[in-house]
């Protein structure tokens, strides 16, 4: 499976397959700007800057625009990575470590 890197952090972590995004970042000791957790309030923003990601589940246009879509926006709590992905924080968004020791068995 790929790697989850995020730009402007230390974050390079190994993806394990069908997780998203949010919960990679979780299971690697980060956390990351979110909210309801299941696509539903559109906190969790992200740019994705390489990589293609896609959603198992539902995420309502209103929530994610085709627009946003298009430009590359994606919803850290729903993406899942095909492979590789980089990521950017958007200005409302941080992601930040909060357990290194759980970093340290992700990388
Ligand atoms: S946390 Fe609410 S949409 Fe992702």
């Amino acid at each position: 499976m790929g790697r989850l890197t995020v730009v402007g952090t230390d974050v390079d972590i190994a993806m394990k397959p069908g997780e998203t995004i949010l919960g990679a970042l979780h299971r690697a000791g980060y956390a990351a700007t979110s909210g309801c957790k299941r696509g539903g309030c559109g906190i969790c923003k992200f740019d994705v800057v390489d990589g293609a990601i896609s959603y198992r589940e539902i995420v309502a246009d209103t929530v994610l625009s085709p627009e946003l879509r298009a430009s590359g926006t994606c919803l850290i709590c729903r993406a899942v990575p095909e492979d590789d992905v980089t990521i950017a924080t958007r200005p409302e968004s941080t992601v930040r470590c909060v357990a290194p020791f759980l970093t340290a068995l992700a990388r």
